[in-house]
Order: structure tokens, then C-alpha cells, then sequence
């Protein structure tokens, strides 16, 4: 079972329940593997889907760096998404304006108060930032925003919009994914440590589910009994591909 599959049963169950089907996407270089699998799976409800991103830079669409350039390579353009139902956050745009713009889209498309989203991908970094939820950052204690324009630490190039917690916390679904050994340490600091200065540990108290999608390197510094515990439960709650 891939993250693919997990993502075509949890649309399929959405759109049998709420008739829509609304997914956010990480940002970053892991999960675009994923992304194109997710392209060439069969049984995703396209014309139901709502497509999101939990972050973006603050920079246009066809920069090398953007999310939604590299989604957009690997997914977006792959498949038969009705075009209104590809949310981009607007990079090129005024941060702080397209902040406030997205999450009034947002809370338009995506029912619930705060907007429930079924399913939310995450990546996590060497230093436990997720989205672009960056350590010691303010936009960590943000409780009255859902969508919020950050300034990067020191080493991290362009100013982020990005998802806060609230809107991370309600999802009916958390998935981290997370390859590589240079994201043991961040992993096993999540996970085994619940290390509250990894800003990847504040979304374990989400109100649906959390997966962590790992592989072997990236869970180096795990227990075998939590790795062990971590296979069983994606065998539970990742029923054969629909
Ligand atoms: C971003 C992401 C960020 C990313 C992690 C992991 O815009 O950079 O949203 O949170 O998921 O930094 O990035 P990689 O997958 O490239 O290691």
C-alpha cells in the first residue's frame, strides 16, 4: 500500500460521504514521488477534488522553488482536475493579502469551522519545521488565522504563506511523509521524544488521524517495537486500494 493508495481510499470515502473530496499538499522535494503515483493511480475522483497547498513561497509560479511549479510538473497537469478546483496560493502576490485571500477560499470550499480538510500532507525538516511552521516562530501560538504570512529563519530563502495549527489540528487526516537519513534525527525526536521545540510534534494532538509514511533511513532512530507498532497500523487503517 502507498501513499497513493491511502489517498484514493480516504477520496473515495469522502465523496461517498460528503460528495467532495479536499486534499492539501506538501510542499518540498519528498513527496513528489508520491505525487506521481497519485497521478497515474486509478479510482481518484478528480472532478470531486479539491486541491490546496499547506504552504507555498512567496515567489511566482514557474520559480524552481515554488510548491505548485513542482506539483504542478508531477500531478496537476497529469490529471483531469477541473481547473476551479486547483487552489494555488498565489506566491507572486502581496504575502500578507494573499494570506488573508486564501483562507477566505478556505473557509468557502472547505466545510467546518475551522474548515475540516480530509486530508492534509505534511514533510517535515532536519529542524522539525512543518509546512513552513518554522521553530521558536510566532505563527506557531496563531490561533485567531488559519493561513498566515511567515518571514523565514535565518538560511531558509523566501518569505512562506503557510497553514497554522488550527487548521492543521482539525484535519480528518495528518500524513508526514518523510524519507532519507538526514530526517532520523527529526523523526525520532517527534516521534520517541515529543519534542515540543520540533514544531512536527504540535500536530500529533490533531483531532483525526496522523500517519507518519517513513522509510527505512528516516526511521533509523526508531524503536523496533515502534516501527513494528507503525506497520501494523498502516496495515489497519490502510484497507486494499479501491
Ligand atoms: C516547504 C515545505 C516544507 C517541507 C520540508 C521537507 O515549502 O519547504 O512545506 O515543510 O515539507 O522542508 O522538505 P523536503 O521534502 O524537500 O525535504
Amino acid at each position: 500500500m502507498r501513499v497513493a493508495d491511502l489517498i484514493v481510499h480516504d477520496a473515495a470515502m469522502a465523496v461517498r460521504e460528503r460528495g467532495r473530496f479536499t486534499l492539501a499538499l506538501a510542499g518540498g522535494r519528498t513527496p513528489l514521488a508520491a505525487y506521481a503515483r497519485l497521478a497515474a493511480a486509478s479510482g481518484m475522483p478528480w472532478a470531486r477534488t479539491h486541491l490546496f497547498w499547506s504552504d507555498e513561497r512567496c515567489i511566482p509560479p514557474d520559480n524552481p522553488d515554488s510548491n505548485f511549479g513542482a506539483a504542478a510538473g508531477v500531478l496537476v497537469s497529469r490529471v483531469p482536475i477541473p481547473p476551479d478546483h486547483v487552489h494555488r496560493i498565489r506566491g507572486e502576490a502581496e504575502p500578507r493579502e494573499e494570506a488573508r485571500r486564501y483562507e477566505s477560499v478556505l473557509r468557502e470550499i472547505v466545510r467546518g469551522d475551522p474548515p475540516r480538510l480530509d486530508v492534509i500532507l505534511l514533510g517535515v525538516g532536519e529542524d522539525g519545521h512543518t509546512a513552513s511552521l518554522f521553530p521558536g516562530s510566532p505563527a506557531l501560538d496563531e490561533q485567531a488565522h488559519l493561513v498566515v504570512a511567515v518571514d523565514p529563519p535565518p538560511g531558509v530563502a523566501h518569505q512562506r504563506i503557510t497553514f497554522t495549527l488550527p487548521l492543521i489540528l482539525a484535519a480528518r487526516s495528518v500524513v508526514f511523509l518523510a524519507t532519507g537519513a538526514a530526517k532520523a534525527n527529526a523523526v525520532a525526536r517527534v516521534l520517541l521524544a515529543h519534542d515540543e521545540a520540533m514544531p512536527a510534534t504540535r500536530a500529533l494532538a490533531a483531532r483525526g488521524r496522523v500517519v507518519w509514511v517513513l522509510d527505512e533511513e528516516a526511521a533509523r532512530d526508531l524503536s523496533d517495537a515502534i516501527k513494528e507498532q507503525g506497520r501494523q497500523a498502516w496495515v489497519r487503517q490502510t484497507p486494499p486500494a479501491v
